[in-house]
């Protein structure tokens, strides 16, 4: 199968580049300098998404790319609209003319954070701008073809090159001995990138439709992924700072209690969600070669 992963120049797009994969992978990147002869594509022109799914006709779309830092769309909310919704419209569009299978990205952020544990069922109500263009863009998808996909992922983390997270910045941080402060009171579902990857290439291989959840298979605030990481690379868990999601000035809400319940793709696919343990067993044993 030919497998176009739009924004593999992103922390989830650089999983599928970390795979070994019978699949042949298309990637584009945006503003990065190109990887593995990627094509460089803005999702907001139309035309030039149509140039490129026309020239590699791929038999699925995976649309990673976004502007995913809340504050930024928070203050730019029209800037983030034209990549998180129109951008994701002109990928539908195209791939429904084309008749090519296509899966939009979103995230647990579509919800307020109130319940938590959500299901693919459970009404989302964004709290953020962030929020309302990623459920904007599910919307779209569906309405566009109803047997299109959307896959619902949370926190992510992972070897990256071109994006800090939380794992590879308490990796920086806690192996220098220096202190880092962490949120205790933000419930998360962190996921590790390349696992998030080759479960995205499962429902991709079998067309899947409708919403999915995409994440790890734990459920746990920021701080206690912080101890895990700690106690996995042997770092002094003592340098951790807890602190409360109060504290922090943010423009943008974060919904406080998230987390995604993930039996649905856990019954149908072959790949498993991987536990936070696993992953960051999993991270350890490769950071030879991906750091
Ligand atoms: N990070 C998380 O914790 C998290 C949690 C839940 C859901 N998600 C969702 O998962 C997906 C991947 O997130 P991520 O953290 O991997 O994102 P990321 O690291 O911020 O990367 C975003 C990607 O989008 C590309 N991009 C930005 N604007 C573009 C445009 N106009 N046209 C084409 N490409 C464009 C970027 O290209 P350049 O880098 O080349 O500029 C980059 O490859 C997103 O849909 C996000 O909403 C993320």
């Amino acid at each position: 199968m030919k497998i176009a992963i739009i924004g593999a120049s992103g922390l989830l797009g650089e999983g599928f580049l970390h795979l070994k994969t019978k699949h042949k992978l298309i990637t584009t990147v945006f503003s990065k300098d190109s990887i593995n002869n990627s094509t460089v594509l803005d999702i907001r022109k139309y035309n030039d998404v149509k140039k490129f799914v026309d020239e590699f006709k791929p038999d699925v779309v995976i649309n990673t790319s976004a502007i995913t830092n809340p504050e930024y769309c928070e203050i730019n909310p029209i800037e983030a609209n034209q990549t998180n919704v129109m951008g994701v419209k002109n990928l539908a569009e195209i791939c429904n003319n084309f008749k090519i299978h296509f899966i939009q990205i979103s995230t647990e952020y579509v919800f307020d954070g109130i319940t938590g544990k959500y299901q693919e069922e459970s009404i989302p109500n964004p709290i953020s701008k962030y929020g309302e263009s990623k459920l904007e863009s599910e919307k779209i998808t569906l309405q566009i073809n109803n047997s299109f996909c959307v896959a619902r992922t949370a926190m992510l983390f992972g070897w990256s090159k071109n994006k800090l997270n939380l794992a590879t910045l308490l990796i920086s941080k806690l192996s220098q001995g220096e202190k880092l402060d962490v949120i205790k009171d933000q419930i998360v579902s962190p996921s590790y990138n390349d696992n998030i990857a080759e479960i995205l290439l499962e429902l991709a291989e079998k067309k899947l439709s409708g919403i999915y959840h995409v994440s790890g298979s734990d459920i746990m605030s920021r701080l206690e992924f912080a101890k895990a990481l700690a106690k996995e690379f042997k770092f002094d868990e003592k340098l951790l700072e807890s602190i409360s999601i109060s504290e922090f000035n943010w423009k943008a809400k974060r919904p406080k209690n998230g987390g995604l319940e993930i039996d649905k793709i856990s019954k149908i696919l072959h790949t498993k969600p991987m536990s936070v343990s696993e992953s960051l067993k999993q991270m350890k044993i490769d950071s030879i070669v991906k750091m």
